[in-house]
């Protein structure tokens, strides 16, 4: 068994080139581009198990091409992603950052009736984009709040719907509507940029985005300019279209977003299951079962 061990940083692309060659089995991290040209250079690989749930740094294509086996960890860090998903919420419509930062910078003068004035939560609307486990579990937590839900996905879901009273709504509608929006798509062809500048355009300059899938759901260039110009009242994300993000990104000069270093599911008790789950995939996949997350089952057949 090989492992790369810095805590800190994945291995380069050259060190993944080399080492895939002589492996069976790949336990690989979102940081890890497993492309066709990683894939190809596997020759003996049979699995690649994944250390998330989302799977858009691995071309499933390829891996199916080529009979291995893409499995994932699914279900496990669904409600710690919910939880952290509603703490930037939260956070980003009270202003929980800024005024912290107003406090230990010695600014705080006095009480003052419009000292860090932010947006109301309860009694207000929440729009979600992609109703799948993640987001059926933030739509849970609203209902705490007296929230109207609202979602838009690639297929109506009668029944979560009926279970959170949410309303079916296009994405238009979503936008124009709710006080506050939160992403919870996979990354895909059809999804990247599926938030860019006409979209923030549909929205409240009052409402809030919150960004806990990937970062290139959203054009982040586009949402800076909404965001300095005062368009959106607020944004809170933790994923960004490269990571970790740049040390000159216009968004860290803003004072209205909040910034996460993909921090989600990083709870301990979650990132303990994950990390199981990831174990327990290769293994099953390189013992010839049938690994419980398999994410190309037609490689089953082939
Ligand atoms: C995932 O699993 O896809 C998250 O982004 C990291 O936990």
């Amino acid at each position: 068994m090989r492992v790369w061990d810095d805590p800190d940083l994945p291995p380069s692309r050259d060190v993944l080139l080399r080492e895939v060659q002589e492996v069976d089995g790949l336990l690989c991290l979102l940081t890890d581009a497993v492309d066709d040209k990683v894939i190809a250079a596997g020759r003996k690989l049979r699995v690649i198990s994944n250390y998330a749930v989302g799977y858009d740094n691995v071309d499933v294509a390829a891996a199916t091409a080529r009979g291995i086996m893409v499995c994932n960890t699914p279900g496990v860090l669904t409600e710690t992603t919910a939880d952290l998903a509603w703490t930037l919420l939260m956070a980003a419509a009270r202003r929980i950052v800024e005024a912290d930062a107003h406090l230990r910078g010695g600014e705080w003068k006095s009480w003052s009736p419009q000292l860090m004035l932010g947006q109301d939560i309860h009694g207000a609307t929440l729009g979600l984009v992609g109703l799948g486990r993640i987001g059926e579990a933030v739509a849970r937590r609203a209902r705490g709040f007296g929230m109207r839900l609202l979602y838009a996905d690639a297929a109506r879901k009668p029944e979560v719907e009926a279970a959170c009273r949410a309303e079916f709504v296009d994405l238009e509608t979503l936008l124009r509507t709710a006080d506050f929006v939160s992403l919870h798509t996979p990354l895909t062809e059809e999804t990247r940029h599926l938030i860019g500048a006409e979209q923030l355009s549909w929205m409240k300059p009052t409402a809030v985005l919150i960004n806990t899938s990937r970062g290139p759901v959203v054009d982040q260039q586009a949402l800076a300019e909404v965001l300095r110009e005062g368009r959106i009242f607020a944004a809170g994300l933790d994923v960004f279209e490269s990571e970790p993000i740049p040390t000159d990104d216009p968004l860290l000069e803003l004072d209205n977003v909040i910034l996460l270093p993909h921090i989600a599911s990083a709870s301990v008790a979650t990132r303990t299951k994950m990390a199981n789950m990831a174990a327990d995939n290769l293994i099953d996949g390189l013992g010839g079962q049938r690994p419980t997350n398999l994410v190309n089952p037609e490689v089953m057949s082939s």
